[in-house]
């Protein structure tokens, strides 16, 4: 169907100052990884890029505020980031970084070739300059009193209080953010690329060439074309970047939204020779998987930018999806409103791909959608267990207790109406499958598929084989209609794995175990072929393959989140948060003395400490309040060791209501102190205090 000889698939690289949430999977990862593994099922030639950003502001702000060196921040993150990405099955073909020495040496020369084609305006200008620490200051590193609204904290770029945009010249009382010096002006030199002259190219190559791009991407071009384009600088005064390549260009490094795109042909070149194949012939198909924060980036700047240097292949489609909400509230990385990946995978072992299912189902493909933990244990339970994996198991249960544990013949003769047009319905699904994939559709082709699995379960439900078995002693042939129906389910099982599998990976491959057959059969031509297990063939004993998740476990998730308990590895600051220091802006919001009174804060000694089985984070403890010796779940175990906290004092809430994690009832929680490095500690008095006493 389409004349593209070859693939290239890039997915947004995540800056390396933090590890990656859900939001960011939902995004771009998990339809790009979709998209990727259905295409490498046609067979087709693809490549996956994907790698870490590690340029940029922010990475050398929260260097400076840890005391450590960017490529330390970026080390840590990128190798965390890549973790999880591996864990998740997000199946690129490489993950690069923007620190390698290819991706500097690829960078400088397409930035030297725009420079000696003559296509930048060379302009100096006055920025704000922290003389304290001898930078220049974006302007979100600026703050001041909002001119609106008075708010004390408002950042140069805008104010979070009123909403309202602003620049740096607007606020009262200028302060950097690094040192708290006043910022001065001072002349610099950058190098612009002049978008306003790619306008009209712009307006044919996007508006009118790529009508069929999805609506919120092409409307937000729109928007960005009709109200005119500006010269952008893409230099920056900074010492972290690839530095420009210019003579006399000293602390001056290339804009880190120019670099980063880059990145995707750096990495192509790391992956393979033929990297050119992909990026510089017309029939490469070239397919950015991206947040709609990246849309202008990638729709407008890059391909001008690829379109000035000539030679590169432009974008096919540029697919980006909205964001992801977390329980009603929008995700927020300095206030630590996220699920994180890394953090999933260990509360969650085993259940990947249930997290690939809830966040493809509910994913932000047309406007932004609320992720909760409730609707991912509604899904899982009543749509995973109940649907999908009831009806393999029932398939194989049954098959092993009426057929022999063998795939039983189709016995034309007596072949229903119901089981000819489920046979039917193979082929069906598989091309509505398809249309949706190719037109980035995930969410509708995922319904289908399950769809198949829900139309399985009714037949079944309708043949009711294990009920005709109870009629063989009078009637042997209806063995038949046990076989036939047995048959169709095995057969309908086995396209279920191919039609899955670019969804949920490792429930196919635990599928292809269970039939018995090779990774081959997953090749997507097999979908809609009604003979893939051959009759007689012994397939192995069911096995589960999703289990049900258990209302406690989403109750702790809720209190883990609603806590803040959900928190980067200890030794790091929290990821998007620029400072490490405690900042005002970390300060929750003010509360009245009624409020504080309300807390029983109470002395108590921690008497027994153990850990909680298969739970990495928790210990049992119990705490002597004096009056009482209370069980407390608390999450510190990556902290302490349980023998080396008992006879220790600390404060404990004790009019917390009670609450179950892991089966275990806590009465109350235990108060710590956490450095900015993440780690805890215990406020120790050099006195012992009675326990009971109260804190106020
Ligand atoms: O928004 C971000 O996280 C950017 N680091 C995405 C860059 S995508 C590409 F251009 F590299
Ligand atoms: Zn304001």
């Amino acid at each position: 169907m389409s004349n593209f000889k070859r693939y290239l698939v890039t997915a947004a690289l995540p800056y390396a100052n933090g590890p990656v949430h859900i939001g960011h999977l939902a995004g771009c990862y998990l339809p790009a990884d979709i998209y990727v593994r259905y295409q490498r099922a046609q067979k087709r030639d693809i490549k996956f890029i994907g790698g870490s950003d590690e340029h940029g502001v922010p990475i050398t702000i929260r260097a400076m505020k840890e005391g450590v060196s960017p490529q330390q921040i970026v080390d840590k993150y990128h190798a965390l980031i890549k973790e999880s990405f591996d864990q998740m099955g997000i199946s690129f073909d490489i993950y690069s970084r923007t620190s390698n020495k290819i991706h500097h040496e690829t960078a400088a020369a397409f930035f030297k070739k725009l420079y000696d084609d003559g296509l930048f305006e060379e302009k100096e200008t006055e920025q704000y300059y922290d003389e304290k620490t001898n930078t220049f200051l974006a302007d979100r590193y600026i703050t001041g009193t909002c001119p609106v609204c008075g708010n004390p904290n408002a950042y140069g770029d805008q104010c979070e209080k009123c909403g309202s945009s602003l620049s740096p010249e607007q606020l009262i009382n200028p302060r950097s953010t690094l040192s708290d010096a006043v910022p001065v002006k001072r002349k610099t030199k950058h190098w612009y690329f002049p978008l306003q002259n790619y306008e009209e190219w712009l307006k044919g190559w996007l508006l009118e060439g790529h009508t069929e791009w999805k609506n919120n991407v092409y409307g937000q071009c729109k928007s960005w074309l009709d109200s005119g384009l500006q010269s952008r600088a893409m230099t920056r005064d900074s010492s972290w970047g690839v530095k420009v390549p210019l003579p006399d260009t000293e602390g001056k490094v290339l804009y880190v939204w120019f670099d980063a795109p880059i990145g995707y042909i750096s990495a192509t070149k790391e992956l393979t020779e033929q990297w050119a194949d992909y990026w510089c012939k017309e029939d490469t198909k070239l397919v950015h998987f991206i947040g709609k924060d990246n849309i202008v980036f990638h729709c407008i700047i890059f391909p001008a930018m690829l379109k000035a240097h000539g030679g590169f292949v432009l974008p096919d489609n540029v697919p980006a999806n909205e964001f992801l909400n977390i329980e009603g509230d929008k995700v927020s990385t300095s206030r630590n409103w996220a699920v994180w990946v890394h953090e999933y995978i260990k509360d969650f072992p085993g259940c990947e791909d249930v997290l690939r299912y809830v966040l493809c189902s509910n994913a932000p493909e047309t406007k932004d959608n609320d992720f909760t933990w409730k609707d991912f244990q509604d899904r899982n339970n009543s749509e995973l267990v109940s649907i999908f994996g009831n009806f393999v198991n029932r398939a194989f249960v049954l098959m092993h207790k009426l057929c022999g544990g063998k795939v039983p013949a189709l016995h034309a003769d007596v072949l229903d109406e119901s089981g000819k047009n489920l046979l039917a319905e193979f082929a069906i699904t598989k091309t509505k499958v398809e249309e949706h994939l190719d037109n980035f559709k995930f969410r509708d082709a995922l319904f289908e598929v399950i769809d198949l699995s829900r139309k399985g379960n009714k037949y079944m439900q309708e043949q009711e084989p294990w009920i005709v078995a109870k009629t063989l002693a009078e009637n042997p042939d209806n063995q038949k209609l046990i076989d036939n129906c047995l048959h169709i389910c095995l057969q309908l099982t086995a396209n279920l794995a191919i039609m899955i599998n670019p969804f949920l990976p490792n429930t196919a491959k635990k599928m292809l175990h269970l039939m018995k057959v090779v990774e081959k059969m997953l090749e997507w031509e097999n979908a809609g072929k009604t003979k893939l297990l051959s009759v007689g063939y012994s397939l192995r004993a069911p096995e589960l393959l999703f289990r049900k998740i258990e209302n406690e476990e989403i109750d702790a998730q809720i209190a883990k989140l609603k806590a803040g308990l959900v928190k980067p590895e200890a030794g790091s600051l929290k990821p998007g948060n620029t400072g490490g220091e405690p900042q005002t802006s970390d300060i929750k919001p003010q509360i009245v003395y009624d409020d504080f009174a309300k807390l029983d804060l109470r002395v108590g000694t921690i008497v027994a400490a153990e850990k909680v089985p298969k739970a990495d984070k928790l210990l049992k403890l119990q705490v002597d309040l004096g009056f009482e010796t209370r069980t407390i779940v608390s999450g510190i175990a990556e902290h302490f060791k349980p023998e080396d906290i008992t006879g220790k004092q600390v404060v404990v809430v004790a009019n917390l209501a009670p609450r179950k994690m892991r089966g275990i009832e806590s009465n109350g929680m235990i108060l710590m102190a956490e450095d900015k490095a993440g780690k805890l500690h215990f406020i120790n008095s050099v006195d012992a205090i009675d326990n009971g006493s109260s804190v106020s």
